[in-house]
């Protein structure tokens, strides 16, 4: 048997992590800007992490959800006060699109319905109902367009007010920072109005914060640079540092009964210390204060660049537009010089996603890597005119 082949894979066998670099077969060393899709969030092999781990290990790797864990009540509780929403409870799963899928399915017990509305270039996973808000339709199947959705377009609010005040949404679902899309953040305006707009029609508000949630942007959520308080949060990547779990933050405001949420691997002895050693760090070694910084920094460095035409984000999450497709640009960055970063669905658009432990020193390697792959590449392409900016 062979693997499914989903995914193009790049000629390179990763054997070892350590904080930003990653380490492949032949013992070359990368600078990893990427983290896996967004997932490193206190580093690789993070001693604490390894710790937890392997302790628990040696104790008990899993039992289901229903005895009674206190690892599990430890996590929350933690996870409760250091994201600023201890009213919240939280239901564990074990990726982001599961998340999803509870989160939607939480809102239509809810309010009893079923049209959902999420925005263009949105990106919630490749799931049943969580493919069908995405938005690409090369993606979902026939099977997974069961329901009604609306995409809507970023930041406005007079199409979202025509589309939420028919009175049947069941519910909306905005990330926190659009990742896959491009790196796009909702104005604090727009999502403040649009909670309000949630509010008056009964319909419930879903932050995803899969990619931008766990200090990524500097702030616990990315939407907590606003006043919004979602219903629901959906959480993942980040969350575990690489042992996959995931999460919904719900608020008190849903009633819970036995049956009406499960999973048979969510928040097991072993993803618990996981998640618990990822929030322990966070909080430790200052992180999201860290993740702020070394935005700033990195953002200040590249205005060097005239060849990059925007540079949008905040804090770890960073996207950049260039003058060209970034395909062949990634590529020779990682093989040239040894650094890993994102693409995303738009073809100029480079993702920039270090962990949160992220060094000043190590924004500096990336800059200069960054610089001189930048000369190396139209000098191949022999492309003069790649300078947007004067
Ligand atoms: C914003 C967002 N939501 C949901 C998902 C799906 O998460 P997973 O791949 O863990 O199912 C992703 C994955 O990239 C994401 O970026």
């Amino acid at each position: 048997m062979k693997p499914f082949d989903v995914y193009p894979l790049m000629d390179t066998n990763i054997q070892r992590g350590l904080g930003s670099y990653i380490w492949d077969k032949k013992g070359r060393r990368y600078l990893d800007f990427y983290g896996g899709h967004a997932v490193i969030s206190i580093g690789h092999s993070h001693p604490h992490f390894l710790k937890m781990i392997k302790t628990q290990l040696d104790k008990v790797a899993f039992y289901s959800n229903f005895v009674q864990n206190e690892l599990r009540e430890e996590l929350a509780e933690k996870l409760g006060k250091l994201s600023m929403y201890a009213s919240y409870n939280l239901f564990m799963v074990n990726s982001g699109a599961e998340a999803i899928e509870n989160a939607l399915k939480l809102a239509s017990f809810k309010n009893g319905r079923t049209k959902v509305v999420a925005f263009e270039k949105g990106f919630h996973g490749r799931t049943s109902a969580a493919v069908h808000i995405t938005d690409n339709s090369k993606i979902s199947a026939k099977i997974n367009k069961g329901f009604e959705r609306t995409l809507i377009p970023w930041n406005d609010i007079e199409i979202a007010t025509e589309v939420i005040s028919k009175n049947d949404v069941c519910a909306v679902v905005i990330e926190g920072v659009q990742g896959i899309g491009g790196i796009h953040i909702p104005t604090p305006e727009f999502l403040q109005e649009l909670e309000k707009l949630c509010k008056k029609h009964n319909t419930v508000l879903i932050l995803d914060e899969i990619q931008s949630g766990y200090g990524r942007t500097g702030k616990f959520f990315a939407h907590q640079y606003s006043t919004v308080k979602p219903d629901l949060i959906t959480i993942a990547k980040g969350m575990g540092n690489g042992f996959p779990i995931g999460g919904i933050l719900i608020s008190p405001e849903f009633d819970a009964r036995h049956g009406l949420l499960g999973t048979t691997f969510g928040g097991t002895h072993l993803a618990c210390a996981a998640g618990l050693a990822v929030v322990e760090v966070i909080e430790k070694e200052n992180l999201l204060r860290n993740a702020r910084l070394r935005g700033i920094q990195l953002k200040n460095a590249l205005t060097q660049f005239s060849e990059i035409s925007e540079i949008r984000g905040i804090g770890c999450m960073i996207g950049l537009e260039m003058a060209f497709p970034v395909k062949s640009f990634r590529k020779l960055l990682i093989k040239k010089f040894g650094v890993f970063t994102g693409s995303s669905s738009q073809a100029n658009t480079l993702r920039i996603l270090p962990s949160l432990s992220v060094k000043e020193t190590e924004v500096t390697e990336f800059i200069s890597a960054f610089g001189e792959c930048l000369a190396a590449y139209k000098k191949q392409s022999n492309y003069e005119s790649f300078s947007i900016r004067k």
